[in-house]
């Protein structure tokens, strides 16, 4: 098995901590909260996930694992705690270079214990909008990270990410849509009480992910419906292959 793990800590390197910030992305403040956010839950996450969704956000996540092709450069932003390096192996026993980003260090602590099979990985926790980044990524993941932003801050992070991929690029990403059934409508609010007020997300409500993808240029190539409509996966086609 060959396993290369390369931490790029934010809370560990103040150099670059600052530099993100003043890139001018984020004050400095924000990004030190949002880098603690997702602590808080990091160990009970998964459990709690299963609790009140089952296997309705893993489906959607594994079904986009076939646009994955032999030998990628996979960059995926907002991992969580890596249950989704487990099941890329078991598709791809080895040959991916992967980059995992996300900005929780207990995400990306329990990320790294995960077996990846004989992929490269490298782990970076960071902003996903400011995260330091290699070039010639042929697929993005972004697995329900999205719904975690606003809108402006889906186009800041569609626009960081952009540059650093090939002609031919995907983009794969599952997240919520908005519903007009009134059980989807309820869970969805509680959610955003929920992680507004246990993790520090700015978002309040769905990000507009289709117009920040169109506006930066790229179209879509594929879409599916799961849990009746309320997730879908999607995959949004690199601007300059069209
Ligand atoms: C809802 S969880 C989803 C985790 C995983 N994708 C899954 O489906 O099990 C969102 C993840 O995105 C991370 N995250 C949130 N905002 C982020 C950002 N701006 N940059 C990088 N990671 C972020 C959180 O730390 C968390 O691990």
């Amino acid at each position: 098995m060959f396993y290369i793990t390369r931490e790029v800590s934010e809370s560990l390197s103040p150099l670059f901590f600052l530099s993100a910030a003043a890139a001018g992305s984020l004050p400095l403040a924000k990004t030190n909260q949002l880098a603690r956010s997702y602590n808080h839950i990091a160990r009970f996450y998964d459990a709690l996930a299963r609790l009140v969704f089952g296997n309705r956000l893993r489906a959607p996540q594994l079904h986009l694992l076939a646009f994955i092709p032999a030998g990628a450069r996979l960059l995926i932003l907002g991992g969580g705690t890596g249950w989704i390096l487990e099941a890329i192996a078991a598709v791809h026993a080895t040959g991916l270079q992967i980059t995992y980003v996300d900005a929780s260090d207990k995400m990306v602590a329990l990320a790294r214990q995960r077996p990846a099979g004989g992929n490269t990985v490298t782990f970076v926790t960071a902003d996903a909008a400011t995260a330091p980044l290699l070039a010639d990524y042929d697929i993005v993941l972004t697995p329900f990270l999205l719904d975690n932003l606003t809108t402006a801050q889906v186009a800041q992070l569609v626009a960081h990410i952009h540059p650093t991929l090939t002609r031919d690029a995907l983009w794969l990403n599952c997240d919520f849509c908005n519903t007009r059934s009134p059980g989807g409508k309820l869970l969805l609010r509680t959610m955003y009480v929920f992680f507004r007020a246990l993790c520090g997300i700015s978002a309040r409500s769905l990000p507009d992910m289709d117009a920040c993808f169109a506006n930066a240029g790229f179209t879509t190539a594929y879409r599916a419906g799961f849990s009746n409509g309320f997730i879908q996966a999607a995959v949004y086609k690199c601007a300059d292959a069209v």
